[in-house]
């Protein structure tokens, strides 16, 4: 029998959080800029596996013994993000199942390693940081496929409803008790929007006032976990009409508030905690009687490759490789930060409305296909040096360079740089930001 009160369990799946085994709320006394409003943070990495996930895992596999949809030695197969995958695998570990991760190799390496440890069959595919549902060749796509083979059960935290319903049965009830009933906001950040849904729903059914806020990144943002409005627009879960307040949260900030979070209050909260905390304190009124919930949905520790990325102060990430790769990575980073070399997507679109520039599409040619840039010529990162002959020969010829988010496309420029042209500019934020400005897109 688990023993809460002394912490004494018989297996570690008795750690899963529930109503008498709930995670943690600390109230936030520092970063928070209220007098009335009291701002509690739910630290979803006391659940067993580290994440708000362990619970959705543990609700799905649950629900798919009991329905008889998956039995003994069981091969499961799921796109994810990382959380999902881990919590998933250590619950097949424990119940004797095996698993398959099809994962965008965008997804910090500590995540992608970490599965790895666990046993998991991880499959690196070329998609953005959260799956996205239509990319051809992306995780979602891949999982599909394998789960095709009827020896494979996809559990699919995207559409399955024992995923709400794991945060209907858990981590709602567990706001409303700690909080006594007073809580007035409940605040999530947005992946599949599993908690906000579920979470929303009991608490609403406690007191309709409740007010559920989702927080989401911007375009282009590098953020693990939660999806920008166009990514979250092709989820099923994702019902804005139900929640009352929708916040919109730059990259930047999120990281920002990562980091204060980490100083200022000693949480070791990961950057879609930052990102929620940041959405909060912008969308919710100091008044007395306010009670917020923020849900933390992971720790930092596996995100150090992230945070080099985007706090740039605290310096590079290790490099690996040989020299010639090192020097070519230290470019690639400094043409990032480098603005003759980058070209943001307004301007992007300006240009290319006024000075009809030669644009090249370095990615794959499924990828161009799918959409690109109306006009944008495609040619392969890889490829680049032997297509050099259908360049412009007049090197003052304005160029785009474009990818999926900005990140191949800083090598295509470097490498127009290289054989001397001069109005080469790589498009930050790449073919998925033009899209979701609405700019005018093609496919082929
Ligand atoms: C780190 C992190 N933050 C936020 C979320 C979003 O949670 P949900 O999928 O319930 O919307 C996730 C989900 O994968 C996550 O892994």
């Amino acid at each position: 029998m688990n023993d809460t009160s002394r912490r004494v369990y018989d297996s570690v799946l008795g750690l899963l959080s529930n109503v008498d085994n709930p995670t943690p709320l600390v109230q936030l006394s520092r970063l928070v800029p209220f007098e009335h409003t009291k701002v509690y943070a739910k630290l979803e990495w006391y659940n067993p596996f580290g994440a708000v996930k362990d619970r959705v895992a543990w609700n799905m596999v649950q629900d798919a013994e009991e329905s008889g949809r998956i039995g003994a030695s069981q091969q499961l197969v799921e796109p994810t993000s990382g959380n999902t995958g881990l919590a998933l695998a250590m619950v097949a570990n424990a119940k004797g199942y095996s698993l398959t991760t099809p994962l965008s190799n965008q997804i910090p390496l500590e995540k992608r390693t970490v599965l790895r440890l666990a046993g998991v069959d991880v499959v690196e595919l070329e998609d953005s940081l959260c799956p996205a549902p239509g990319a051809p060749e992306g995780a979602i796509a891949k999982a599909n496929e394998i789960a095709n083979q009827p020896e494979f059960e996809m559990l699919n935290q995207y559409a399955n409803g024992s995923n709400p319903e794991a945060h209907y049965r858990t981590t709602g009830p567990e706001v409303w008790h700690q909080t006594g009933g007073l809580v007035t906001h409940f605040v999530s950040s947005l992946g599949t929007c599993g908690t906000i849904n579920g979470s929303g729903r009991f608490l609403k059914e406690q007191n309709p006032n409740v007010a559920t806020i989702g927080v989401y990144p911007t375009p282009g943002h590098d953020v693990p976990g939660v999806r920008s409005l166009s990514q979250l627009s092709q989820t099923e879960f994702f019902t804005p009409d139900k929640y009352d307040g929708l916040v919109e949260v730059e990259n930047d900030l999120a990281f920002e508030m990562c980091r204060r979070i980490n100083q200022e209050e000693s949480l070791t909260a990961g950057p879609s905690s930052g990102m929620a905390l940041a959405g909060a304190l912008q969308a919710i009124p100091d008044e007395p009687g306010n009670v917020v919930v923020v849900i933390f949905c992971d720790s930092i520790f596996k995100y150090a490759s992230s945070i080099l990325n985007n706090l740039s102060d605290l310096g590079k990430a290790p490099a690996s490789g040989s020299k010639r790769e090192q020097l070519l990575d230290s470019m690639v980073e400094n043409a990032r930060i480098n603005s003759d070399l980058t070209i943001n997507i307004e301007d992007a679109h300006d240009l290319w409305q006024t000075q009809k520039p030669f644009v090249i599409d370095v990615r794959e040619p499924d990828a161009h296909r799918q959409r690109h840039i109306p006009g944008a010529i495609n040619m392969p990162l890889d490829e680049l040096p032997d297509l050099a002959a259908f360049l412009p020969e007049n090197r003052d010829t304005p160029m785009l360079s474009v990818c999926e988010r900005g990140n191949l496309s800083l090598s295509g420029v470097l490498f127009l740089n290289s054989l001397g042209y001069r109005n080469a500019r790589s498009v930050t934020g790449g073919t998925e930001a033009w899209d979701e400005k609405g700019f005018a897109i093609e496919s082929t």
